[in-house]
């Protein structure tokens, strides 16, 4: 694991200066892309880490503003990156967020308004990993990926066998999900 500080609330800033805008919908649609902007998995296909459909540029951070804020549960954070996905025929992004108490939720893009919340196993415990870099509960910590040819997000989480609230470092499971967007 890395040794990243993560935020608690998760925030996100979003931009819409009119010439960014004008040179987002130049950019021709990227094969994986739905709209020019979504972000469907954690980097490009080589893991290279940039993904160049963006206007996030630290050149263009003065003219940033926060377009919303969410606060969710105590304790619960966010280690993994939020995917911006557009429903086919939909009106706007959303934005997909996945958390360390193992909660999937749909955000609307526009407003940060929740379209959708799932819960599934409960998180495994941070007391039982022996290990000190995720405080609480280890949820889903890797970034989903994104299918969009069939609205299936694939993400892991951690828990225990059967679903159980805990059990011991032995009883501790990853499960591989694929769930469908935006219903979940
Ligand atoms: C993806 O979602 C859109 C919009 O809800 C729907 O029309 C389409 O059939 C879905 N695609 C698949 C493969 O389910």
């Amino acid at each position: 694991m890395s040794s990243v500080a993560f935020p608690r609330r998760l925030t996100l800033f979003t931009m819409w200066p009119s010439l960014a805008w004008a040179v987002l919908v130049a950019l021709p649609a990227l094969v994986l892309s739905v709209s020019p902007t979504d972000e469907l998995q954690d980097a490009d296909v080589p893991q290279s880490g940039y993904l160049p459909n963006h206007n996030v540029d630290p050149a263009n951070l003065g003219s940033y503003v926060m377009q919303w804020r969410d606060t969710f549960n105590t304790n619960e954070m966010f280690h993994a990156k939020p995917l911006v996905w557009t429903p086919p025929g939909g009106a706007n992004e959303y934005v997909t967020v996945v958390s360390n108490q193992n909660v999937i939720r749909v955000l609307d893009g526009l407003t940060g308004a929740v379209v959708q919340q799932r819960t599934l196993d409960p998180p495994f415990l941070a007391s039982d990993a022996q290990c000190g870099d995720i405080p609480n509960t280890i949820g889903i910590t890797s970034t989903p990926v994104i299918d969009p040819s069939t609205n299936i997000t694939y993400l892991y989480s951690k828990g225990y066998k059967n679903g159980a609230a805990g059990g011991g470092a032995i009883n501790g499971q990853y499960k591989l999900y694929a769930v469908r967007l935006p219903s979940l």
